[in-house]
């Protein structure tokens, strides 16, 4: 429990061996006595359990006072920066579903828990995730296995395009997809589109997989062998299903979004990122898809601004070596759309980016705001509730570049010129290269849109 010190001082004259004066002879001067099992055990509980437990994809659990202990000094600093909770969007511009973030004074009491000595407290126990929402705890409709990852002790970061055929009796719908990580430590991103192919593959098409070898990325592409049989380009579902670390599969309300699978189709792993490894592990995590009774009624859609999408980049995205770049990308919406979800996404350069969308009459909506890129962290956000937005209205982003020797995420050493690889279609995902790209899911505007929540 803890008491604004207004009173403290006051108490402290009244009773001389009051335990709410230690806080003051500690020097955090803001809270009185912060014990672990009263108080940081739920911050933990509900901001970092669900990621810092076993098989939940952090490198080590926090779910007991000793662990947390034990890591105490670097909590405090982290969470101070505000690094950890990993959640990048600013939230005094957007809120989103799933929201981890500390408030300051949730900070201020893990802070103020460690200066005064880290007290335990009574009511001992192993800490459980409080979960924001279960999504879909019931059993999929069908499971994909992904092509084995072996990874060796000493490893760096390795990236891999993957195909995972499936077959299904008939066109089917779907209405989630979600990534299950065999080896949660260590699978730190997957991005995944869908192929609908119009003929059913000849054998044998099954689990390819390609590491991604600095400028091969075209070749590697190619070797997994994508084609229609008449070598046509199969129907492609952009981005059907993501995974970060403690990361869910979106589930709308009943009758809208999902996607439809042919009888044949294959997902691939668009730029699967293994983390470091400290020992030799395999890892084959799967994907768990959940059909849906019948064809939506109101299907999702997405636009795409910036590399790859249908507004252009101004000015063009070439970030010279050692400097700052400002860029700007906008898209004008030809019909009243709710809108639902927002991916932005950039490479290791990219350091702030703000999207807002510009209505007819000049007002503004906020759409994302993400004032410290981190490469690591790059989530499809989805708005707590649609957002309206009319025909006419531009949709505007503006993203800042830092290609200077002091960037830390700057690949090259001393910096180099970097920007889209335009001669490949700017589709490079070599974090190498750079990108600009906002992708929005949206649907149709129905009347009362506005009032309905994801
Ligand atoms: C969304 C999942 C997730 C949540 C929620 C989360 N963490 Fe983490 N945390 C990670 C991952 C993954 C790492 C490993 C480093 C990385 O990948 O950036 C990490 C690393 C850390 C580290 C080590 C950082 C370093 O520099 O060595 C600390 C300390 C930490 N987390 C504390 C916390 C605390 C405290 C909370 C809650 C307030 C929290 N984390 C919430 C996923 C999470």
């Amino acid at each position: 429990m803890f008491h604004r010190t207004l009173i403290g001082p006051l108490l402290c004259l009244l009773t001389l061996a009051n335990s709410s004066c230690h806080s003051e002879e500690k020097g955090t001067d803001s809270l009185e006595e912060v014990v672990f099992y009263d108080d940081v055990a739920k911050i933990m509980e509900q901001k970092c359990v669900p990621c810092h437990q076993v098989d939940g994809g952090a490198p080590f659990v926090l779910t007991s006072y000793e662990a947390v202990s034990r890591k105490a000094k670097t909590i405090v600093e982290v969470t101070q920066k505000g690094i950890m909770p990993p959640w990048p969007a600013d939230p005094n511009y957007q809120h989103f579903i799933g929201e981890r973030l500390l408030t300051e004074r949730e900070k201020q009491l893990i802070k103020a828990w460690v200066d005064q000595g880290k007290l335990k407290g009574t009511g001992e126990r192993v800490l459980q995730a409080k979960n924001p929402k279960g999504l879909k705890k019931s059993k999929p409709d069908l499971i994909l296995d992904m092509p084995v990852v072996s990874l060796r002790a000493g490893d760096q970061d390795r990236f891999f395009l993957m195909r995972i055929p499936g077959l299904v009796e008939k066109d089917t719908w779907v209405k989630a997809m979600e990534i299950r990580p065999g080896v949660r430590e260590r699978l730190h991103h997957f991005n995944g589109h869908v192929l609908n192919y119009k003929q059913v593959k000849s054998l044998p098409w099954s689990n390819g997989i390609q590491e991604i070898t600095q400028g091969e990325y075209e070749a590697d592409f190619a070797q997994l062998d994508l084609l229609e049989t008449d070598g046509s380009r199969p129907e492609r579902i952009h981005s059907a299903v993501n995974y970060l670390p403690g990361m869910e599969g979106t589930l709308f309300p009943d009758g809208i979004g999902g996607f439809r699978l042919s009888r044949q189709f294959a997902l691939i792993g668009n730029d699967v990122h293994y983390g470091p490894s400290d020992q030799d592990t395999q890892d084959r995590s799967q994907i768990w898809i959940w059909f849906a009774d019948k064809e939506p009624r109101r299907k999702t859609a997405e636009f795409m601004l910036g590399t790859n999408g249908s507004s252009a980049i101004e000015p063009p995205l070439l970030i010279p070596a050692g400097q700052i770049t400002h860029h700007r990308t906008a898209f004008q919406i030809k019909a009243d759309v709710s809108l639902l979800t927002i991916n932005p996404h950039m490479h290791l350069l990219g350091s702030s980016l703000k999207a807002y969308a510009v209505k007819p009459s000049g007002d503004t909506v906020n759409l994302i705001s993400i004032p410290r890129w981190d490469f690591r962290w790059q989530y499809t956000y989805t708005f707590t509730h649609m957002l309206r937005i009319p025909r006419g209205s531009w949709i505007v982003c503006e993203a800042t570049y830092d290609n200077r020797a002091s960037n830390p995420n700057n690949p090259y050493s001393p910096p180099r010129t970097v920007g889209e690889r335009l001669e490949y279609g700017g589709a490079s995902m070599r974090a190498t290269d750079e990108m600009l790209q906002l992708i929005i899911g949206y649907t149709p505007y129905q009347k009362g849109d506005e009032a309905l929540t994801l």
